[in-house]
């Protein structure tokens, strides 16, 4: 107790902290901060900037001195900052009151945990919920997340992932907002806001961590983990903003990367982390290294041994080290011996303290522990109906032909087929830690509720062989058919058959890559076996990444994408079906024909050969064997009704300066129900001191409109939506001739112009 009275000391003579004046509290903060630097140790700074792992679950090899024993020993010496994977009430009130009342200084850890897509309640996976382009259900999606973790004793988020990714093969595409740079912006921006909520020191929210910094998601051939080499003007366009929107919407910390970056590790780099992240971009809150990065700098062949590793990292920049130990045990002889500024030491260090003081982890740090909350919040009916709105929302309509969607309610014959028509744990998607296996609401329970349509259902084959694993491979089952001829006997006949099928929960996410983007294991011989006897197939998707379902898209009528969508994954998907909710997602990732074409992304550049010429040509830029074309473009989704987009105005010819461009068009709900659509608008600079994509997201909008209802959207464009990173290396606008593009996908259906003066 003497600990906590030290620091009870040091709170009293500063007023607390709330965000309710921002700049006051922020010199408040600061000036606790240097009060409580100043009474620390060398060794307990270097404590601050030590995460260990609370022997939970773990995606990489804990370092053989990492037993429980020299972790609480360490954690009473002062030797420990924070920790992760340790949740629940009790657990973390365990490690928290070593810190706090047995340490010499009783500074509160931080406690870290992956929450990526929901705390137990799971939310759809991100890259299902970017699907909504719905800001406002993503912000409610975190802070729901958010509300559970911080009940449950947590109080940092290793989420949002912004990292871009135009490669469907990389597993974690799953955890990201997909191929676009402004729409990815936007989805870190909510996310931020919805964990952090407008007060950092509320039981209910959480610091969230803006990851992989930087450029994770363009890994060589998609294989995780693997080398990234991009230049710097694809980091600045392409990579940079969502980093930069996080940051932007008040994010806390940042965690680096496992990668390289053009030859330094992204854990060393301290282009990324010195002079972009804490130079250009101000960034005040702290930098955690990723699991075990910092050691494996030695294994990139990029440092000597842990003492170099140390040294690296921390003067890269990188504030606190998960996992590695190298910190701990090498930072303050380092410092002794002259090879690292204690100065830098202090930085980190009031980095990592200034969170901890804006959680208001020093006014209370058993704050995220109280049981009566656990019990209360978690699993709440309230968060069950945010998630399952989400969900709903995060469903595309990829292709509705011939009216088979969606279903009467009354008098028809459905079979439901397939490996994940009845599965209760695939929905709940990768990086789903506090949920327990079998909770999601399954398609065949969904579709149960309604009951006035007779159901038959059959799994036809089973995906995997035994129950996949989170750290261990899964074998997919290639073998064994024999589910096959009753699932075929079952669709015979029947009025509409709905087939379940894509990847498990496990099979995207990180650690796993694919080279194939096919339906895996038996799945499309079932498909095919069973559209031989009835072709009115609805295919429901499941899966983490795009695919390419081509066969599919040619014979089967209807397909509707429903990712891993969370514990209300049935009742969204029913719902869908059945019609009471009109789909209205939208695709964030292209969609390949063949893996072949990935890396496919719609905002690419024009080359010097772009044109698609008479069929015998050869020389120009595309394959032999397969179309340039996506199967289903960014920016993709169909709905119960059409919408007709017309009249693409601008206000004005040539836009000056600070002026604003008025972008205008008159859309029409031309069908039978009421929609929601998203109306998009792209853009092109057309000539420019660096190549620019054909095509780029600069604006969209969400409108309901009711059957024969029309209304006309505005868009403001400004000359910031012109600004890029130019061939002089600076971030403008240039003057020239602009071409806008609008529609209900990247595949555009009206063009207009302007030009822009400086
Ligand atoms: C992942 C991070 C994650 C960390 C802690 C790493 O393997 O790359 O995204 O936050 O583990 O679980």
């Amino acid at each position: 107790m003497k600990k906590l009275s030290l620091l009870l000391l040091l709170s009293a003579t500063l007023i607390s902290c709330n965000n309710n004046s921002m700049s006051t509290n922020t010199n408040d903060i600061d000036r606790k901060v240097d009060s409580l630097l100043s009474l620390m140790t060398l060794e307990e700074k270097v404590g601050q900037m030590n995460q260990y792992n609370g022997f939970w679950n773990v995606t990489g090899p804990v370092p053989e001195e990492g037993d429980a024993a020299k972790k609480y020993d360490d954690l009473r010496n002062g030797r420990v900052g924070s920790m992760l994977n340790v949740r629940g009430v009790e657990e973390v009130r365990k490690v928290q009151q070593i810190a706090v009342e047995e340490s010499r200084l009783g500074i509160p850890l931080i406690i870290g945990f992956d929450v990526i897509h929901g705390y137990e309640t799971m939310s759809p996976i991100p890259l299902a919920e970017a699907a909504s382009w719905n800001m406002d259900l993503i912000k409610r999606s975190a802070e729901v997340a958010a509300r559970e973790a911080a009940a449950s004793g947590i109080n940092w988020t290793f989420a949002p992932m912004v990292d871009i990714s135009r490669d469907a093969r990389w597993g974690r595409v799953m955890e990201g907002a997909g191929e676009d740079p402004y729409l990815g912006s936007l989805v870190a921006a909510a996310r931020v806001k919805g964990f952090q909520g407008e007060d950092l020191s509320s039981p209910l929210t959480i610091a969230a961590c803006a990851k992989h910094f930087a450029a994770y998601g363009f890994s060589e051939s998609g294989k995780d983990y693997n080398t990234v080499d991009v230049g710097t003007a694809t980091l600045y366009n392409t990579v940079f903003p969502p980093f930069k929107a996080a940051k932007e919407a008040g994010v806390r910390t940042f965690m680096n990367a496992f990668n390289e970056l053009n030859g330094i590790p992204a854990t060393g780099n301290a282009f990324l982390q010195r002079e972009v992240l804490k130079g250009e971009w101000e960034f005040d809150g702290f930098v955690v290294s990723d699991w075990g990065s910092v050691n494996e700098m030695i294994i990139h062949g990029f440092a000597r041994d842990g003492r170099d590793a140390a040294l690296k990292a921390a003067t890269a920049g990188s504030d606190m080290d998960m996992e590695s130990y190298h910190y701990v045990n090498h930072l303050a002889k380092l410092v002794e011996d002259g090879e690292v500024e204690e100065s830098l030491i202090d930085d980190a260090v009031r980095r990592i303290l200034r969170v901890k003081f804006e959680l208001g982890l020093f006014e209370d740090p058993y704050k995220y522990c109280d049981a009566q909350r656990e019990k209360d919040i978690i699993g709440s009916e309230e968060h069950h109906q945010a998630v399952l709105e989400m969900a709903k929302h995060s469903i595309v309509l990829l292709k509705n032909e011939g009216g088979l969607l969606p279903l009467k309610k009354e008098g028809q014959s459905l079979a439901i087929i397939g490996p994940l028509a009845d599965d209760k744990t695939s929905p709940l998607g990768s990086w789903r830690i506090a949920a327990e296996d079998g909770t999601a609401v399954s398609v065949l329970e969904g579709m149960t509720t309604y009951e006035g349509n007779t159901i038959t259902h059959r799994q036809g084959v089973k995906l995997t062989e035994g129950s996949p694993s989170f750290t261990m491979e899964t074998k997919i089952n290639t073998t064994d058919r024999t589910g096959i001829p009753e699932a075929v006997a079952a669709a015979r006949g029947k009025d509409v058959v709905i087939m379940v099928l894509g990847e498990h929960g496990f099979q995207s996410g990180e650690g796993r890559s694919r080279t194939a983007l096919d339906l895996p294991g038996l799945q499309q011989e079932l498909l095919e076996a069973v559209y031989e006897v009835n072709k009115n197939i609805v295919l429901v998707l499941m899966n983490g990444r795009p695919l390419a379902i081509n066969w599919a898209d040619e014979h089967v009528p209807a397909i509707v994408e429903a990712w891993h969508l969370g514990s209300e994954s049935g009742n969204a998907i029913a719902q869908v079906l059945y019609g009471d909710h009109n789909p209205n997602g939208k695709l964030p990732m292209t969609f390949p024909r063949d893996v072949g074409q990935v890396p496919l992304y719609y905002n690419h550049k024009n080359t010097g050969r772009p044109v698609i010429p008479a069929p015998d040509l050869v020389f120009w830029s595309h394959y032999i064997d397969q179309t340039n074309q996506p199967l289903y473009p960014f920016g993709h989704g169909l709905s119960y009704t059409d919408f007709t987009y017309e009249e693409l105005t601008v206000s004005k010819d040539t836009l000056k300066g600070d002026e604003v461009l008025n972008v205008s068009l008159k859309l029409t709900n031309t069908g039978e129900v009421t929609g929601t659509e998203t109306a998009q608008l792209y853009l092109r600079d057309m000539v420019a001191s660096r190549t620019r994509p054909v095509k780029e997201l600069k604006k969209f909008t969400q409108v309901t409109l009711a059957p024969g209802e029309s209304q006309t959207l505005t868009f403001e464009i400004k000359e910031e939506d012109l600004a890029f990173y130019t061939g002089n290396n600076t971030w403008q606008a240039e003057s020239g001739d602009f071409t806008l593009f609008a529609g209900g996908s990247s595949n555009t259906v009206l063009e207009a112009t302007f030009y822009f003066e400086k």
